[in-house]
């Protein structure tokens, strides 16, 4: 029997409630942030992730999947949107806009990661940007956003955790001291640590292994090497996030897997769980534009996993939002009124109301059991009787009320009514 690929999954009727909600609950904090929709294309150019994200990062080394076009053209499914959203930017001239650009996006997206327990070959992100505006403020209202919307999704138990990384002028030399320090200690690391030590150093401070992450503890700290502007601009990030009420902490070792960032790392963590199941994170990347060829133009945005979110929900025990259910199921009695049941049925479904049925294939007994099993509130009975008398007969399928007979005139306002 045939499978979804590994890591891949159908998203089911049942579970689709579920998703809309938190979808629309998405667009509704996007909107009330002042961001836009954007979509990108699934695929882009290769090089967009490769100079974007980083040669150096798991996504990059690992994770993409790349495939030659029939035109000989490197692409790759996308495994994040952030340097799509800044490709587009660039593309569509966003930098004559009214700065900052404030875009967010929801799709499906694809890394070729180990699959467990929320990590998945395909998921789905909601992902905010706020291009072209390097003020400690903006960085605030993102972390601001993402803390509005988990609390929304009635996430609790969420830790805000937050550290800065410097930008290109202190960067080099906390990456210098952290590759001394870790130099010190190399035979104790793990393969891959020993393996990143000197390409990304920065990696190793978010190695899971336990040792390296004794070692991480005592490494030097990326907030103890910024130059003024960026130490600058995290005490003001600070204040405002003292202000806006929402419990954080810093992290030292936060460093993020994506190379696109400067100053400002952020995640929310389950308080239980650890920060390899991070709901959502972000940050900013001053110099990812440039990067992709542009001028150099600030930019932060965030980014959580639509099964996260979901995941955690359930964990907190909130409930499921109501599967979808038709209002009324057409069940038609003896072979003259078969046309005119559809017909009855395709007239109610054009004035608005959800309607299922009628199962011709069916004895009128069995299209009651699936009326019933379909959750309708109302059946819609025609009988040659009825049919006879231009009426049809209301039953109610979860009121203890006498049926009623209905004028096929007066059905669509009677049901409505009902509704
Ligand atoms: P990221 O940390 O790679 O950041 O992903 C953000 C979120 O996407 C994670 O916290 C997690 O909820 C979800 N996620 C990531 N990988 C998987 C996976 N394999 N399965 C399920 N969920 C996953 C970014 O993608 C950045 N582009 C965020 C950003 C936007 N930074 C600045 N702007």
């Amino acid at each position: 029997m045939y499978r979804a690929p590994r890591g891949m999954q159908d998203i089911l009727p049942d579970d689709q409630p579920a998703w809309q909600q938190l979808i629309a609950l998405c667009e509704d904090i996007a909107k009330r942030y002042g961001y836009r929709r954007i979509d990108t294309p699934i695929v882009e150019a290769t090089e967009v992730f490769l100079h974007g994200v980083g040669e150096t990062t798991d996504v990059v080394e690992k994770e993409m999947y790349t495939f030659r076009d029939k035109g000989e053209n490197a692409l790759t499914l996308r495994p994040e949107f952030t340097a799509a959203i800044c490709r587009a930017y660039l593309e569509h001239g966003m930098a004559a806009w009214p700065q900052p650009v404030k875009l967010y996006a929801i799709g499906p997206l694809f890394r070729y990661d180990r699959p467990q327990a929320g990590r998945y070959r395909q998921f789905h992100q909601f992902n905010v940007e706020a291009i072209g505006d390097a003020d400690p403020s903006l960085d605030a209202e993102v972390i601001d956003l993402a803390g509005q919307l988990f609390q929304e999704a009635g996430l609790t138990d969420l830790d805000l955790v937050v550290n800065s990384i410097g930008d290109e002028h202190c960067r080099p030399a906390y990456v210098a001291a952290l590759r001394d320090y870790y130099r010190r200690w190399q035979d104790l690391l793990c393969a891959d640590c020993r393996a990143r030590l000197e390409r990304n150093p920065l990696r190793l401070l978010d190695c899971k292994n336990p040792t390296c992450l004794r070692l991480g503890e005592e490494a030097p700290r990326s907030l103890d090497y910024l130059c003024t502007p960026c130490a600058a601009h995290f005490q003001q990030l600070a204040a405002y996030l003292d202000r806006l009420g929402r419990r954080w902490r810093i992290d030292h070792r936060l460093v993020r897997g994506l190379d696109y960032y400067t100053r400002t790392v952020f995640e929310y963590q389950p308080t239980e769980g650890g920060a390899q199941s991070a709901v959502g994170g972000g940050g900013r990347y001053d110099g990812l534009i440039a990067r992709l060829g542009g001028k150099p133009t600030p930019g932060i945005g965030f980014a959580t996993g639509l099964e996260r979110v979901l995941l955690n929900r359930r964990k907190a025990g909130r409930e499921e939002p109501a599967p979808a259910r038709p209002l009324v199921f057409v069940v038609a009695i003896g072979e003259e009124t078969r046309v005119e049941a559809v017909a009855l049925a395709s007239r109610l479904r054009a004035r608005g109301i959800p309607t299922a049925g009628p199962l011709l294939s069916r004895s009128p007994k069995a299209q009651f059991r699936q009326a019933d099993a379909s959750g309708a509130r109302l059946a819609v009975v025609l009988g040659p009787e009825e049919l006879a008398a231009g009426e049809a007969t209301l039953q109610f399928l979860r009121e203890d009320r006498p049926p009623q007979r209905v004028p096929l005139a007066e059905l669509a306002p009677v049901l409505l009514a009902s509704a």
